[in-house]
């Protein structure tokens, strides 16, 4: 993934050694990892189900959304006057004294509205880590995005070099230059998104050069497997499915379309809020639901909120099981009249592989994402399937339609109708769109999509 050597089109000045490498990257003074401790952990905050991390860029601090599914950085900028932008903090060239524009176009085109702005460069820093000369995007139109909505100003990306738009002649993505700074040993980045929103979650984790020790004690419970490759690139953060269970009892999985694999593959992505999947599965899962859920022609799948239903998805080389929480897979947000937004929902335009494993998924494990030239993506399993169902009937109250795995726990609140005040609306993806495209969504929840440049991001987009 890193061994590509970047031709900067601009002076790049070097200021740090770190490691025995001379490279734009220096630890911010007075800012050393917190003693005892071999980990730079950085907050990762839960912003009405996005993900936010915070970054430095030209001495401004900006909530980022966390994206391990698109690889490029950009903010919104001061010569950004749309609605969205004006609602967040904007980066000013201005008063940095570091920043470099070039006037080299920068243009992602969504389904849902789209960025306009330029190449620049600037210091940037995340957590204690500072790379000067950063390439990056400075935005200056946005149509559609909902940045208003989550308070964010823009994106960092987490993905591989060559999902990035911004040319690797430009200069390496943020992810690489600070893996580059690494021994080979500690190139990771590891989280875990927290479930409840704010900063005030102790399971929010976000940490780059080693793992979490709050959530690997022990190295070898964390499953590794090899990402799988697109030909002869790596791409997205894919793994290979092998299928899924319902209830303990397996559920297999229509064949891959990916050309050339043996299993579907799923593509893990903090910015994509729900697991999406082909339909032909998706309706064959739900069918098992019975009475607790239903196709709602505006609202996509939808499941009772007070039905327990506890899957599994059997993933990774070699596989092992992760459960989803119940409370993911009928999702409280956007619940109206007792019926709760369905985890999972139908896409089949997904392309960069079978699934899109978003946060519903990725809350119920923790993450290492190791960033070597074979990368690997090691998962722990962390939703325990009895004290799930156990949390999810203290919450949900007793179960309206009876069907459903034995629970213990009763709570007598009754109230199956959990009121966030969101509402969604999906649509099916409209056929004919760029290749590149994840899929499309209309409404309240989804995401926008990234046609140049081959990005595929979405981000939870509020009402
Ligand atoms: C994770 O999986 C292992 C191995 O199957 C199991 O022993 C452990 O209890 C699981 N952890 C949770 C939280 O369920």
């Amino acid at each position: 993934m890193y061994p590509r050597c970047p031709v900067f089109l601009f002076a790049v000045s070097v200021t740090a050694q770190q490691l025995g490498f001379t490279l734009p990257l220096s630890r911010i003074p007075g800012r050393p990892p917190r003693v005892g401790q071999a980990l730079d952990n950085i907050p990762l905050v839960n912003s009405q189900h996005t993900y936010i991390i915070n970054a430095t860029i030209g001495g401004q601090v900006f909530r980022l959304v966390f994206d391990t599914g698109s690889s490029d950085l950009w903010i919104a900028s001061t010569d950004c006057h749309d609605q969205d932008c004006l609602a967040v903090p904007r980066y000013s060239p201005g008063i940095s004294a570091t920043s470099t524009e070039t006037g080299l176009l920068f243009e992602l085109d969504y389904l849902v509205g789209k960025v306009h702005g330029q190449i620049a460069f600037d210091t940037v820093a995340l957590g204690p880590y500072q790379v000067q000369s950063q390439v990056f995007a400075t935005v200056d139109q946005t149509a559609n995005l909902g940045l208003a909505s989550t308070a964010t100003s823009g994106i960092l990306g987490f993905c591989f070099p060559d999902t990035a738009a911004i040319p690797a002649t430009a200069g390496a993505t943020l992810l690489e230059n600070i893996m580059s700074s690494f021994e080979p040993s500690r190139r990771v980045f590891a989280f875990h998104l927290s479930r409840s929103s704010g900063f005030n979650d102790p399971s929010a984790s976000f940490t780059l050069g080693a793992l979490d020790p709050a959530f690997v004690q022990d190295p070898t419970l964390l499953a590794l497997s090899p990402v799988a490759r697109t030909g002869a690139t790596y791409d997205y953060w894919k793994l290979p499915v092998l299928h899924f269970t319902f209830n303990g009892q397996p559920f297999t999985l229509s064949a891959s379309r990916v050309i050339g694999a043996d299993n579907p593959i799923a593509v893990l992505d903090t910015g994509t809020t729900l697991i999406l999947g082909p339909s032909a599965d998706v309706d064959a899962l739900y069918a098992l639901f019975g009475p607790a859920a239903r196709n709602d022609p505006s609202a996509g799948y939808q499941v009772r909120c007070t039905h327990a239903s506890l899957l599994g998805i059997v993933l990774g080389d070699p596989p092992r099981e992760y459960l989803l929480h119940p409370a993911d897979v009928a999702w409280a947000e956007g619940a109206a009249g007792g019926w709760c937004t369905g985890g999972i929902q139908p896409n089949d335009a997904v392309n960069a592989g079978d699934w899109l494993f978003g946060d519903v998924f990725l809350r119920n494990v923790y993450v290492a994402h190791y960033c070597t030239d074979q990368p690997v993506v090691g998962l722990l399993n962390l939703t325990n399937g009895t004290t799930a169902l156990a949390e999810f009937r203290q919450e949900r109250g007793p179960d309206m339609d009876g069907d459903e795995v034995d629970v213990n726990g009763t709570n007598a609140d009754g109230g199956g109708d959990t009121t966030t005040g969101y509402v969604k609306r999906w649509a099916r993806p409209a056929s004919g769109m760029g290749a590149r495209m994840f899929g499309a969504v209309a409404g309240g929840v989804g995401f926008v999509i990234g046609g140049v440049g081959a990005i595929g991001w979405r981000m939870w987009r509020g009402v």
